[in-house]
């Protein structure tokens, strides 16, 4: 069977080095036979969290919709912007809505039980976003998603790709195959 693999950035920015990344992966994918869904955070705006407003309204539409694109994927590609240090509030943001059950019959953290994640990350940065890798990493294994070894940063963003949004560094282009290939393989059955 194909693997469905689901590719975003934890930046909603138009010019985001993450989610040219990121596109790079969803068509590396693409390449390798996955079916692959690319989607922007940008189209799903959520408010922050705050629990009041779930008990009054449950959960918002976008929420919702990104929670039903999570379950019906098997793999998940996050390529994370590093603000101080660790990953987006807006990432964050995200997982914390669509962690929340909204019908009674749901079981808990539905949305990443059994996923298997891929992780990079770029910034203007030389270390290229790599310390924010290190608490996503965490988060995840903490809501049962088995997120793969291989990451990759990519320091120097702002050159990093071309006018048609590709990798210039061969050696990041493959060190990224081999990331996809990985999540294609974990998710294959
Ligand atoms: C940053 N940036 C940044 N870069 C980095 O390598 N390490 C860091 O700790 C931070 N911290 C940080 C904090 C805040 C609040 C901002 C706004 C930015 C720079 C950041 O990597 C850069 O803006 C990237 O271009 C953001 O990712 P996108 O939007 O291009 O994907």
């Amino acid at each position: 069977m194909s693997s469905k693999i689901l590719f975003l950035a934890g930046s909603a920015r138009k010019d985001s080095l993450n989610k040219k990344l990121a596109k790079v992966a969803y068509e590396l994918a693409v390449e390798q036979g996955a079916d692959a869904t690319f989607i922007d955070l940008k189209d799903y705006p959520l408010p922050i969290y705050d629990a009041d407003d779930e008990v009054a309204g449950g959960l918002p539409e976008n929420a919702i919709k990104l929670k039903a694109l999570f379950v019906e994927h098997s793999g998940i590609f996050i390529a994370s912007p590093e603000y101080n240090s660790s990953f987006s509030a807006l990432l964050k943001n995200t997982i914390d809505w669509i962690s929340r059950p909204h019908t009674e019959k749901e079981r808990p953290l539905s949305a990443f039980a059994d996923k298997v994640a891929g992780l990079a990350s770029t910034s203007p940065g030389a270390l290229g976003g790599l310390r924010g890798l290190v608490p996503l990493r965490m988060l995840l294994g903490n809501i049962q998603v088995m997120v793969i070894p291989e990451q990759l940063a990519i320091g120097g963003g702002m050159t990093a790709f071309d006018e048609q949004g590709n990798l210039t560094n061969e050696k990041q282009q493959r060190a990224l195959n081999s990331i996809v290939a990985r999540l294609i393989s974990e998710t294959s059955n």
